[in-house]
């Protein structure tokens, strides 16, 4: 384990990095990969998914995903969403951010902004006062966004079970890519946009050069 992370001498503990953008993406594929280099390199690393990652967390997660709940108002889908990962927060991220470990996160808040925000369109300004309760307020250090056209994911979802989110279509799934592209515009510094029509492994030494230089070492 790499001391610098320790919350001693950071201040902050352990880097938190999120990985977003629309379904197949990439994004357990890249996750999977840092992960491995990043331990290599001695850190010790925690990647959680979400929805889900604990066991309140996973129940919801079956709640929300389950194509009989095609009922549910887009309102009780952004606070289920909250309230897994307002969860998954407190039982495991904070305690690995004290840990100093580096934190992989398959999605965060931002999902939540892109997909129920600009996806489904609620008010965005409300979206974000709900993210700041089920976050603690807590913003991630780097958020990598893997940016793909929505046709491009086509061939990549081999799921014969779409779940009820892959049911939303296409129209929804473009206006989640343009917000992803529209908050990572907005705060630059926070953002990391990759084209995710590059090959894997490309891709994977794009990511592991930026953590490594601007995130790892500056914790
Ligand atoms: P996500 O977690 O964003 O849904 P995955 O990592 O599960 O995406 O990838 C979805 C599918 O696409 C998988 O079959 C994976 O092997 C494949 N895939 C991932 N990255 C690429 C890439 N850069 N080019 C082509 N196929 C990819
Ligand atoms: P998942 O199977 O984990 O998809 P992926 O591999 O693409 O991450 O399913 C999560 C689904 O839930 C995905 O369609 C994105 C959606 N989602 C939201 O709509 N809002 C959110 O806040 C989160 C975390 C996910």
């Amino acid at each position: 384990m790499c001391a610098g992370h320790r919350k001693g001498r950071s201040g902050i503990g352990g880097p938190l990095i999120s990985f977003e953008g629309i379904d197949g993406s990439g994004k357990s594929t890249q996750i999977a990969m840092l992960k491995k280099r990043l331990e290599a390199l001695g850190h010790a690393v925690v990647v959680v998914r979400e929805p889900g990652g604990t066991p309140l967390s996973e129940k919801i997660r079956d709640l929300l995903l389950n194509p009989g709940s095609s009922s549910m108002d887009a309102r009780t889908e952004t606070l289920l969403f909250s309230a897994a990962r307002a969860q998954l927060v407190q039982e495991v991220i904070i305690p690995a951010r004290e840990r100093g470990d580096i934190i992989l996160c398959d999605r965060f808040a931002d999902s939540t902004l892109a997909y129920q925000g600009y996806g489904r369109e609620l008010p965005l300004e409300e979206i974000i006062t709900t993210q700041e309760l089920a976050t603690s307020r807590l913003s991630p250090n780097l958020t990598v966004l893997l940016d793909l056209a929505v046709e491009e994911t086509e061939g990549r979802l081999q799921s014969t079970q779409p779940d009820r989110m892959e049911r939303a279509g296409k129209a929804f799934m473009q206006r989640v890519r343009d917000g992803y592209l529209k908050l990572a515009q907005a705060d630059p510094d926070r953002w990391l946009v990759i084209d995710a029509t590059q090959e894997i492994e490309p891709i994977a030494r794009e990511i592991e050069t930026y953590v490594v230089q601007r995130i790892v070492i500056r914790s």
